[in-house]
């Protein structure tokens, strides 16, 4: 069992000398959609929720116009539960630590599909090492429930329209998964 107390005030690694909040995860536990993303930035160490910053408005407005999901029917999470100084990626033994916490949240959440969003969470959670550019879109099974990978938003506010294309693509993938009975 999850054990919320203690991961809100974990110190299993260094990014808990620099974070303000530890961003466990939000959500009904059965949602139409578990998103995973890669660690908080400011605006979710501040907040306390992911995906609250300009990233989360640009996924879920594509989230609303391509596969018709609002946010509160979303478990939004990341990777790594404390904001890396700067932003950067969070290092291989950041990732490793945080994971029990990630594993415990796959274990209790019962999601219809799973999004990961970016490589950090397409490896931890879908397992795969290839670049974005070939995983994306692309449907894997964890044991029943179907996930893809996309672009994370971040990537798409530095890219521009070209990326923005691509994940509306991956969405209508997802919307199809959804739409399946
Ligand atoms: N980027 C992420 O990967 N996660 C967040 O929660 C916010 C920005
Ligand atoms: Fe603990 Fe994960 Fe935060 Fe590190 S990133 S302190 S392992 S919750």
């Amino acid at each position: 069992m999850l054990d919320l107390n203690e991961l809100v005030s974990c110190t299993r690694c260094d990014l808990s000398l620099t974070r303000q909040r530890v961003v466990v995860g939000s959500g009904p536990l059965a949602p139409l959609l578990m998103v995973i993303g890669e660690a908080p930035g400011r605006s979710e160490d501040e907040g306390g929720e992911p995906f609250i910053g300009r990233s989360g408005q640009l996924l879920f407005r594509l989230l609303q116009e391509e596969v018709g999901v609002t946010r509160s029917q979303c478990f939004v999470t990341n990777v790594v539960k404390c904001r890396p100084p700067a932003n950067r990626t969070p290092t291989l033994h950041e990732i490793t630590t945080c994971r029990p916490w990630l594993d415990e949240q796959l274990a209790m959440i019962t999601p219809r599909a799973v999004l990961a969003l970016g490589n950090t969470a397409s490896r931890a959670v879908l397992g795969s090492e290839a670049p974005m550019g070939e995983v994306h879109g692309r449907v894997v099974y964890l044991g029943a429930v179907p996930g893809l990978a996309t672009y994370h938003p971040a990537a798409a506010l530095r890219g521009g329209a070209s990326v923005v294309h691509v994940m509306r693509r991956d969405l209508a993938v997802l919307r199809q998964l959804l739409d399946a009975p």
